[in-house]
């Protein structure tokens, strides 16, 4: 080989290779839009910015993923609490202040934004959020983020996850959220959400877990959620939610946890949550009156069957013997009366399962009057 044609393809080499440089670079303005972000942001102790660094954004940014074909920003993903070594050798959590930016709608095609357990990042939810029509995934988990949920956040037709536990958002659950017809995650537990649950969320038949606990929510449970079969966990405790407790969760198939409790929940249990799919009922701190139903038999296995600080009346009912298992039983502070049964699993509870009744009897309370 002659050193010209050496040279020539050393040469060649060298521009494709600048080439591949250039265009798997991200876009300017992606990158633009990451340091905007950034710069609302404030974290002084791991230092997870710090590799936030020269043209390529795609390229060893802590955090931030880029499709392999267009070359755009994916996802940022900035967990507060991690395994990874930054984390180890700061020997801390994160902590991190600030708010998000706006900027970050600039990365039109970003699919995923978890910004989680910072303990600090306050302000809104930036509205322009549901111009990110490829968002799948969204967790704000444990902030200081307030303001309301976007009332468009609808327009986010991909949404599978949307996590904004733990943090101050207020105002009501936008009605368009019931054409999120993607999302399988709702989590919007401890937060100040005031309204009603939206009566036809039965629509958004891929949820599987609906988590509402500790907010302000108030109306009924709407009938329709019964009708989501991939439904397996439920949680709407600490609510101010009112009327009755709809008979068909009890034919759920896949329904496992179903909290209600601390709520103004009124009318009585019905029969079908004894022998259900459900495994952790806690209707605890409600209204509910009339008997415990005596429909356990051999579907009925509880981990956890809190019925505790009700109004429920009558005694325990025979068929509680035939449930495959109950772990934690808790009827206390009722108005229930009468003999507590022997054997499984009523041997092996304490008097604090039974309690603060009109007149319950037997072990392991008091000895019944004759
Ligand atoms: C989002 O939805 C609203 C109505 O709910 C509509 O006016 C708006 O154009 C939508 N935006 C996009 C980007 O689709
Ligand atoms: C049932 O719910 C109430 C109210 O949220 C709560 O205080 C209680 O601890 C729960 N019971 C169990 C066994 O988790």
């Amino acid at each position: 080989m002659d050193a010209k044609k050496v040279t020539t393809i050393v040469f060649c080499n060298v521009v494709v290779l600048l080439l591949a440089t250039v265009v798997q670079s991200c876009p300017p303005s992606d990158r633009a839009a990451l340091l905007e972000f950034r710069s609302n942001l404030n974290e002084p102790y791991i230092g997870v910015f710090n590799s936030w660094r020269g043209q390529d954004c795609c390229n060893d940014w802590y955090g931030v993923s880029c499709d392999p074909n267009s070359h755009r920003v994916s996802a940022i993903t900035l967990r507060g609490i991690s395994e990874e070594p930054l984390f180890q050798r700061a020997k801390r959590k994160g902590v991190m202040t600030g708010s998000i930016s706006p900027a970050i709608c600039d990365l039109t095609q970003l699919s995923g934004l978890t910004l989680s357990d910072w303990e600090g990042i306050s302000g809104a939810i930036p509205t322009c959020i549901t111009n990110l029509l490829a968002m799948r995934h969204l967790d704000l988990v444990g902030n200081k983020i307030s303001g309301v949920i976007p009332a468009n956040i609808g327009n986010l037709s991909k949404l599978t996850v949307l996590s904004l536990a733990d943090n101050q958002i207020s105002g009501e659950i936008p009605p368009s959220i019931t054409r999120l017809t993607s999302l399988s995650h709702l989590d919007l537990r401890s937060n100040g959400v005031t309204g009603v649950i939206p009566g036809d969320i039965g629509r958004l038949k891929m949820l599987s877990r609906v988590l509402l606990s500790g907010n302000k929510l108030s109306g009924r449970i709407p009938e329709s959620l019964t009708r989501i079969y991939r439904l397996a966990d439920l949680e709407l405790s600490m609510n101010r939610i009112t009327g009755p407790i709809p008979a068909s969760f009890g034919r759920m198939s896949v329904l496992a946890t179903l909290n209600l409790g601390g709520n103004l929940i009124s009318g009585e249990v019905p029969g079908s949550l004894m022998s259900s799919s459900i495994s952790n009922l806690n209707l605890s701190g409600n209204l509910v009156e009339g008997n415990i139903p005596d429909t356990f038999g051999l579907r009925s296995y509880f981990t956890v069957l809190d019925l505790s600080n009700n109004r429920l009346e009558g005694g325990i009912p025979e068929s509680m013997e035939t449930a495959s298992f109950i772990g934690h039983l808790d009827v206390s502070h009722n108005q229930l009366c009468g003999k507590i049964p022997a054997g499984e699993p009523f041997d092996r509870l304490d008097a604090t399962s039974f309690g603060y009744n009109k007149c319950l009897c037997g072990t392991p309370l008091g000895d019944c009057k004759k």
